[in-house]
């Protein structure tokens, strides 16, 4: 069976930084960005799995440039994989100041998501196909964030994740 494109689960969510978004210093507060970017990931894995789906977790995440008061954010948001139940979202996020004319990356991040039937209950989710070099190049190091993140969520032992091992020690003969 031919799996979704990205194009499929592609969403894009602007936001202005109103006064209430920010700190003392005028700056977006991070934790308000990553309930944004949570809102517009999800979005993207409901189109994908066509399912109510849950945040499983959520990759580290820096934040490179302060984001000030008037700033507009858009939050670029994309299926990377699709496993078994879960699919992996790739977010792109960027800091507009229309006044001045510039736009900054603001940052990258991976959440992933579980989708759940009318019980609550895990389902299967539709495959992935990714189609461009940089869709592929994602689709692939979703196994290795995979790896890390279920060893950090205490639902994988180390010594299975082949794929991430491979990535520090070289494959295994
Ligand atoms: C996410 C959740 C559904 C997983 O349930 P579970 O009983 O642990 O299910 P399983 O172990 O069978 O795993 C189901 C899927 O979740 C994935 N998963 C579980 N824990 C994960 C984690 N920490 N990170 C990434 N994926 C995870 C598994 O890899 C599996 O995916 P796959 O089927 O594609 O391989 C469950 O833990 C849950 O409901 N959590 C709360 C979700 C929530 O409320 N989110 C909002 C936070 S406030």
């Amino acid at each position: 069976m031919k799996g979704k494109s990205s194009k499929e689960s592609f969403t894009i969510m602007n936001e202005l930084v109103l006064p209430n978004d920010t700190n003392t210093l005028n700056n977006l507060m991070g934790g308000r960005l990553l309930h944004w970017m949570d809102i517009a990931a999800a979005i993207s894995a409901q189109k994908h799995c066509n399912r109510i789906v849950v945040t499983a977790s959520v990759d580290n995440v820096s934040f490179q440039h302060p984001i000030k008061l008037g700033d507009v954010i858009t939050i670029e948001a994309k299926v990377s994989r699709a496993f078994t139940t879960s699919v992996e979202v790739r977010l792109d996020v960027y800091a507009q100041n229309i006044p001045s004319g510039t736009k900054v990356k603001s940052n990258e991040a991976y959440y992933t998501f579980v989708a759940l039937d009318q019980n609550g209950r895990t389902i299967p989710v539709p495959p992935f196909e990714a189609e461009t070099p940089e869709e592929v190049e994602l689709f692939e190091g979703a196994l290795r964030r995979r790896q890390l993140r279920l060893i950090l969520g205490g639902k994988m032992k180390p010594n299975d994740a082949t794929e991430l091992k491979a990535l520090f020690f070289g494959a295994e003969k």
